[in-house]
C-alpha cells in the first residue's frame, strides 16, 4: 500500500517537473550545471592547502593537494573548476615514489563559470591518489577581497578575506566547486608577521617565529566533510575575545569591545538552537566581524561565521542575522543544497530556524515583526520577478547562481515550512526537522530528495494533512499559494496609526513615540512612507532624530531611500559617507538604484561610485557595474 502510494506520488512529482520545464529539455534534479567537474568519474575527498599571503602583489601562492578517488576506472581526465588562476604545474604524489608531473590544460573560459582545468591521470592510479596543483591567484580573484589599511578599522594593516559562495571558491582554490561534493580540508597559511590568519576550521598551532621571508605559518584542519563554498580564510590585524567556553568573536582590536557586547547572547543562541533542532556538531562557534566593505550581511562559514560590522547597532537589535548564520550550522552546513537550484533548502529552512531562535530568545512579538518585515520584502520582490524565478526550485541553467539569490528562497521557503507547521503542529514539525538533520547529516541533497523524505516520514504519519497539489504549488509554481499562512501585520498596526497621524499633521514630530520603538518598528515606520514627503517635514525628521547619522545601518538605509526619492539634499553628505564605507550589497544597491532614477541623482551616483568602487568587494563591484552601465 505504502509503496503504491509512493509510486503514485513519485509519478506526480515527475509530472510537476515536466510541467515546470515544458518546451525545454528536462531539468535533471541533482545535476549541478554550475561546475565543469566530472564528479561521477573522480571525487575529491580532501583538500590540503599550503599558501603564502602576499599583500603587495595581492596574491595567494602555493599549492593545493587534492586527494582524489577514481570512481570510474576508464576515466582518464580529472576536470576541476578554476577562475582566474595561474597554474604553474600539476603533479601526482604517491607514497614511496618521486612526484610525477602530469599533463594539464586550462580550457576556454565560460562567462561566470571560469575555466576547466583538465588533468591527465595515469591509468595505473587506482583508488585514491594525491594530485598537487602549484598555482597562484590573481589580484582580481572574485572570491577574495584585498583591503588597504585605510579600509580597515585600525588603518594600519592590510586585510584579506574570502567569500566563496556560490561559485567563487574556484577563484582561489582549484577544486570540484560544487556543493554536491563534500571534502575535509587542512591548510598551512603563511601570513606576514604581525597579522593573524583564521579559517573555517579548527585552528592548529601557529609557528612561534617567522620564516626567512617574514611569514608566520598558521595551521588549520576541518575534519567534517563540507561543500567547497564553505572553505574560508581571513588575514589581518585580528584579535579574539571569548564569550563562552565554546563561542567568541574575532575582529580588529578597535572593534573588539563593541562586538563582544553586541553578541553577548551568542552562547544562548547556540544552546537554544541545540534544544530545538539537535546537537551542534562543529565544536566551536565563533564570529569574525569583517571590515565594513563585506559584501554580505553574513556568511555561514563553519565554526566561524563571517559577519558585516553593520549589524553592530549598539543595542543588539540586529542580531537576528547572527541567529541566521548560526542556524546554517544545521540547515546548509550539515544538510546542504546539492545544487544552486536547491538553494531554498539552505535559506528557507535557515530563515525558519532563525525566527524560532529569535522567538525563543526575544519573544513572539519580535519574531512576528521580523516575519512581517520579511513578508513585505518578499511581496515587493515578487512584484518584480519573472514568474519562473518565483519557484522555490529555480531553473538556473545558463545563468549565474547569484541570480537565484532573491527573497523567494528565503521568505517563501520559510513560509512553506510555516505552512507545514500549520498543518501538522509545531511539535510534530520540530520532531521532523530534528530527524531530517540527523538523517541527512553531512550530506548534500536536492529538492526532490527532501520532498520524498517529507512524504515518507512526516506526511505518512499525518495522512491527508497536506495535498500533493499544495506541495507542487509551493515548490514548482510562482507566487504564494492561496493556502499560505501569512504572518499577521497586526504587530505594526500602532506604527501605521502613528505614521498616518504624522502625515496628516495631527501628530507632531516631537510627539512621535520613538522612545518605545525597536529597530524593527523604525524600519516599518520608514519603509512604508508615501513616495513624496514635503521638504519641511523631512527637515523635522532629520533635525529631531538625526537619521542620517544613525549608528544603525539599517535605519540609515531606510532613511536615505526616502531622502533620495525626495531629493532631500541635506542628507547627501552623510549618504556619500555611507556609500564610501559600507560595501554590503543589500544596503548599497537600492541606494544606487534609487539615485539612478533621475538625471541629477545619476550624476551624484556616478561621482560617488567612481570614488567608492575601488573599496567595494568584487561581488558588489560587478552588481553595481551592471547597474551603472560600466564595464570592468
Ligand atoms: N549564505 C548567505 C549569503 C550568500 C548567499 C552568499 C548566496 C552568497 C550567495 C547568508 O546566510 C545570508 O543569507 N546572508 C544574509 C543575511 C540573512 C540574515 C538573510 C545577508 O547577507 O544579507
Ligand atoms: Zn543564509
Amino acid at each position: 500500500m505504502r509503496t503504491l502510494q509512493l509510486a503514485a506520488v513519485a509519478g506526480l512529482a515527475a509530472i510537476a517537473l515536466m510541467q515546470e520545464t515544458q518546451g525545454q529539455t528536462a531539468i535533471q534534479p541533482g545535476v549541478d550545471v554550475h561546475t565543469f567537474a566530472n564528479v561521477d568519474a573522480f571525487r575529491v575527498r580532501h583538500v590540503n592547502l599550503d599558501l603564502a599571503v602576499d599583500f603587495t602583489a595581492r596574491r595567494l601562492a602555493g599549492h593545493a593537494d587534492l586527494t582524489v578517488a577514481r570512481l570510474n576506472a576508464k576515466a582518464g581526465t580529472l576536470i576541476l573548476d578554476t577562475r582566474d588562476l595561474d597554474v604553474r604545474s600539476v603533479s601526482l604524489i604517491r607514497l614511496g615514489r618521486p612526484p610525477a608531473s602530469l599533463p594539464f590544460e586550462l580550457g576556454k573560459p565560460r562567462d561566470f563559470m571560469g575555466r576547466p582545468l583538465e588533468i591527465q591521470v595515469p591509468d595505473d592510479v587506482r583508488g585514491e591518489a594525491v594530485v598537487r596543483i602549484d598555482y597562484q591567484t590573481r589580484p582580481e580573484a572574485s572570491g577574495l577581497q584585498w583591503l588597504t589599511p585605510e579600509q580597515t578599522a585600525g588603518k594600519k594593516h592590510p586585510y584579506l578575506f574570502s567569500q566563496s559562495q556560490a561559485i567563487h571558491a574556484r577563484s582561489w582554490i582549484p577544486l570540484q566547486d560544487t556543493p554536491q561534493v563534500r571534502v575535509t580540508y587542512s591548510a598551512t597559511i603563511h601570513a606576514p608577521q604581525g597579522l593573524r590568519a583564521v579559517m573555517s576550521a579548527a585552528h592548529g598551532p601557529a609557528d612561534a617565529k617567522p620564516d626567512a621571508n617574514g611569514l608566520v605559518a598558521y595551521r588549520f584542519e576541518m575534519k567534517e566533510a563540507i561543500p567547497s563554498y564553505l572553505i574560508a580564510i581571513a588575514v589581518g590585524d585580528i584579535e579574539f575575545r571569548a564569550i563562552s567556553p565554546r563561542t567568541g568573536v574575532y575582529t580588529e582590536p578597535a572593534v573588539l569591545d563593541a562586538a563582544a557586547n553586541e553578541f553577548a547572547d551568542l552562547e544562548r543562541m547556540v544552546a537554544t538552537c541545540e534544544k530545538l533542532f539537535g546537537p551542534y556538531r562543529w565544536g566551536r562557534y565563533d564570529l569574525l566581524i569583517l571590515p565594513p566593505s563585506a559584501p554580505f550581511g553574513g556568511m555561514e562559514n563553519p565554526r566561524l561565521s563571517f559577519i558585516t560590522p553593520t549589524v553592530i547597532a549598539g543595542d543588539r537589535s540586529l542580531v537576528a542575522l547572527i541567529a541566521h548564520e548560526l542556524a546554517h550550522s544545521w540547515s546548509g552546513n550539515l544538510v546542504t543544497n546539492a545544487t544552486w537550484r536547491d538553494f531554498w533548502l539552505n535559506e528557507g529552512f535557515t530563515v525558519y530556524l532563525e525566527r524560532r531562535i529569535v522567538e525563543a530568545l526575544y519573544g513572539k512579538r519580535r519574531a512576528q515583526m521580523e516575519d512581517a518585515l520579511g513578508l513585505q520584502s518578499l511581496q515587493r520582490n515578487l512584484a518584480e520577478l519573472e514568474p519562473a524565478d518565483q519557484h522555490l526550485a529555480i531553473d538556473l541553467r545558463g545563468r549565474d547562481p547569484d541570480d537565484g539569490v532573491t527573497e523567494v528562497p528565503y521568505e517563501k521557503g520559510k513560509l512553506f515550512l510555516q505552512f507545514l507547521e500549520s498543518r501538522v503542529g509545531r511539535e510534530e514539525l520540530d520532531r521532523f526537522l530534528r530527524a531530517y538533520f540527523d538523517h541527512f547529516a553531512f550530506q548534500s541533497i536536492y529538492t526532490e530528495q527532501f520532498l520524498d523524505y517529507l512524504r515518507e516520514t512526516l506526511l505518512a504519519k499525518k495522512p491527508g494533512a497536506v495535498k500533493e497539489s499544495e506541495i507542487r504549488a509551493w515548490v514548482y509554481e510562482p507566487g504564494l499559494p492561496g493556502v499560505a499562512v501569512l504572518p499577521s501585520e497586526e504587530v505594526f498596526a500602532p506604527i501605521d496609526r502613528v505614521r498616518s497621524g504624522w502625515l496628516a499633521g495631527s501628530l507632531a514630530t516631537a510627539d512621535l513615540p520613538v522612545r518605545e520603538w525597536s529597530t524593527q518598528e523604525w524600519l516599518h515606520f520608514l519603509d512604508n512612507m508615501p513616495p513624496q514627503i514635503p521638504p519641511a517635514r523631512l527637515d523635522e525628521l532629520e533635525r529631531t532624530f538625526r537619521l542620517s547619522e544613525s549608528r544603525n545601518a539599517e535605519i540609515a538605509h531606510s532613511w536615505f531611500r526616502i531622502a533620495i526619492r525626495n531629493d532631500y539634499e541635506p542628507a547627501y553628505p552623510k549618504l556619500t559617507e555611507y556609500l564610501m564605507t559600507i560595501g554590503r550589497r543589500k544596503l548599497v544597491r537600492p541606494l544606487y538604484e534609487d539615485l539612478m532614477k533621475t538625471p541629477k541623482g545619476a550624476e551624484l551616483a556616478r561621482s560617488i561610485y567612481a570614488r567608492a568602487r575601488p573599496g567595494y568587494h568584487p561581488i558588489t563591484q560587478s552588481t553595481l557595474d551592471a547597474l551603472m552601465g560600466r564595464t570592468g
